[in-house]
């Protein structure tokens, strides 16, 4: 038996992130969705952006908690989530636009490493990769806030995750055919970068 998964933090950027990706998606078909989480950005959003197909996906452990987001919710633009780990080979899935929350700081580069390669091998041209999340400008802490986040990334989660600077992810979005487009402070010394193949 698993319970609904609440992450408060959704509950206080759930709507910030919609407001962005209804600027960018108000007219797309399908988007996928990396480390979905609780699943609750799957159904803020997608109740919002209802022309879209949204598909969630996440590290195995998590796919039962966002299915009862999902069924709860009962709309028809949520797909059953999917496992995908980006360290491991992606599931055929349809990916004309990606977004993904809080998952770049949280994981290691190497994983972002995968995330750019892939998003750049699927995405088809004007494609979008949608990023939420603290970033370093000019390798500093933009808050104090980024900087115990980090520290506690690094002490409790995972030594090789961390907060990523926006200098090198362009950097990186660039090898892999993708332009940073847009830029959007959003609250909590939070970005979400838009990224166009
Ligand atoms: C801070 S949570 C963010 C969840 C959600 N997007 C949100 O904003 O609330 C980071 C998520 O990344 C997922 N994650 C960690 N490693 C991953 C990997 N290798 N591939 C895909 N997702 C991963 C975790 O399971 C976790 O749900």
């Amino acid at each position: 038996m698993v319970n609904k998964p609440v992450a408060e933090a959704c509950l206080r950027n759930q709507q910030p992130i919609a407001e962005i990706l209804q600027q960018y998606l108000g007219d797309q078909r399908c988007l996928l969705e990396i480390g979905s989480g609780t699943g609750q950005h799957a159904v803020y959003c997608a109740e919002r952006l209802p022309q879209l197909q949204w598909q969630p996906t996440e590290l195995a452990g998590n796919i039962a908690g966002i299915d009862l987001w999902r069924r709860d919710a009962g709309l028809d633009n949520i797909l059953p989530p999917l496992i995908l780990d980006l360290d491991q080979p992606w599931p055929q899935v349809a990916a004309d636009n990606i977004f993904t929350a809080n998952t770049v700081h949280f994981v290691s580069q190497a994983s972002v490493d995968n995330l750019f390669a892939q998003a750049g091998q699927r995405l088809p041209v004007k494609g979008l990769l949608m990023i939420y999340g603290p970033f370093n400008q000019g390798h500093q802490y933009t808050s104090e806030g980024n900087r115990g986040l980090d520290q506690w990334l690094k002490t409790s989660v995972n030594p090789q995750a961390g907060i990523k600077d926006i200098g090198d992810i362009t950097t990186l979005a660039a090898v892999n055919n993708l332009t940073l487009i847009a830029r959007h402070t959003m609250p909590a010394n939070n970005l979400m970068l838009v990224f166009r193949r």
